[in-house]
């Protein structure tokens, strides 16, 4: 994230209820069924949180970043709670990296929160990967829309579930996120498409956009469906899918949602951002992660045999440690021949040996583990010894 300019920022566990209601949208799939609710003792109705954008905008709003900067990019990687039925890349405790670029309305700032997203996806599924694209609109444009949406569904009405009918009523880009076979059916055949109603200005946006991923060189399907299931998007939506995930194949899912920070009380401020899944970018690396994690490395390996020599192992540590080396002490009290192959498990570079016989003369043996070979070193010269076997460079200069 450096790279990019980004700061971390770090939210509460739980927000009001409220935030996600007035934030997501009460007709949404996560605030109807989703989230987990709970009354504190004083009364107060709270949330776990279901997604990191409505609280990441509140603690912008209570601590006034939008004054200490007129852009402020931001990011995060949290635990998420999601009230749904648990499948293969469905949890309802999971994990989101996402970024949130909050202060530029222009297309080039899409461009590069999707180039993270797609950036991070490489990382984990370089194969495999579709960005789907779509613009929604300014919210200007949202009420001529939905009229249009209403007036198609209306006359087959009798045919949607009774969500879908509410959903009709109150807020009908929701029936987009149905899981109803029919009311999916009815939009295919009857619902006119968003991108048709886009204002000239709209329009423009999301040819920007298109023309920076393409710059570059980010493949990118339009998916003039894709309006995502969350009420705040306006203008850019976009999501990155892994092929081999089965249903939950949605890396990614991002857009920009202008109008977010003036309803949750602060000034007009556009703002785009994106949230990954980490559970299924880790379903998507699959072995090929297993095999880039390196294996767990130390500097030096401290073998305890004498039980005279643990005090001075431990103090050794400590100061091996303050010294900057990577250390572990041997805690089990294992054989000798147990403690060296934890040594080259670990990957340990030198192993210091306290046995009964060097502790008798005031030393410690202290082995190569790439050559074997070994020296007595008096236990007062040993951070030393070590600073200097560890870095060499330092004698030279
Ligand atoms: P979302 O599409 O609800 O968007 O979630 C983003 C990603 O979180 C999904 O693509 C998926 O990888 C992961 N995810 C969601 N639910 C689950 C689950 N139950 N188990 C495992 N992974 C899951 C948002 O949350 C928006 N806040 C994204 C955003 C940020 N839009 C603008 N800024």
């Amino acid at each position: 994230m450096s790279t990019y300019g980004y700061r971390e920022i770090r939210t509460p566990v739980f927000e009001s209820t409220e935030l996600f209601v007035r934030g997501i949208g009460s007709e949404t799939e996560i605030v109807g069924k989703e989230m987990y609710s709970f009354t504190d003792q004083g009364g107060r109705s709270l949330t776990l949180k279901p997604e990191l954008t409505a609280p990441v905008i509140r603690a912008y709003l209570q601590n006034n970043l939008g004054r200490e900067a007129p852009l402020s990019r931001l990011y995060y990687l949290d635990a998420l709670f999601r009230q749904e039925r648990p499948q293969k890349g469905r949890l309802r405790q999971f994990h989101q990296f996402g970024v949130e670029a909050i202060g530029s309305p222009h297309p080039e700032q899409d461009v590069e929160v999707i180039a993270i997203a797609h950036d991070l996806c490489q990382l984990f599924a370089p194969q495999g990967l579709t960005v789907r694209l779509n613009s929604v609109g300014s919210e200007d444009v949202r009420p001529a829309y939905l009229q249009r949406l209403r007036d198609a569904l209306e006359p087959h009405a009798a045919r949607l579930s009774e969500l879908d009918r509410r959903r009709l009523q109150t807020n009908p880009l929701r029936l987009f996120d149905s899981k109803d076979p029919d009311t999916q059916a009815l939009l295919d055949q009857h619902a006119p498409h968003i991108g048709d109603y886009l204002s000239g200005e709209d329009q423009e946006h999301f040819a920007a956009v298109q023309a920076g991923l393409m710059a570059l060189n980010i493949p990118f399907e339009h998916d003039p469906n894709l309006v995502r299931g969350l009420d705040y998007y306006t203008r850019t939506t976009f999501e990155i899918t892994a092929s081999g995930l089965g249903a939950q194949d949605a890396l990614v899912g991002g857009g920009r949602y202008d109008g977010l920070v003036a309803q949750l009380g602060g000034r007009d401020t556009p703002a785009v951002g994106f949230a990954a899944g980490i559970e299924r970018l880790l379903l998507a690396a699959g072995d090929a992660l297993a095999q880039q994690v390196p294996s767990p490395s130390a500097d030096v390996y401290l073998v305890v045999l004498a039980d005279e020599a643990r005090l001075t192992a431990l103090t050794c540590a400590k100061e091996l440690r303050r010294a900057g080396a990577t250390v572990i002490l041997e805690t089990l009290r294992r054989s000798m021949k147990a403690q060296l192959r934890e040594a080259n498990r670990a990957g340990a570079r030198v192993a210091i040996i306290f046995g009964e016989a060097e502790l008798a003369q005031g030393t410690a043996l202290v082995k190569n583990m790439a050559t074997g070979a070994q020296e007595a070193v008096a236990l007062g010269k040993l951070v030393e010894h070590l600073t200097t076997i560890m870095h060499p460079e330092a004698e030279d200069s």
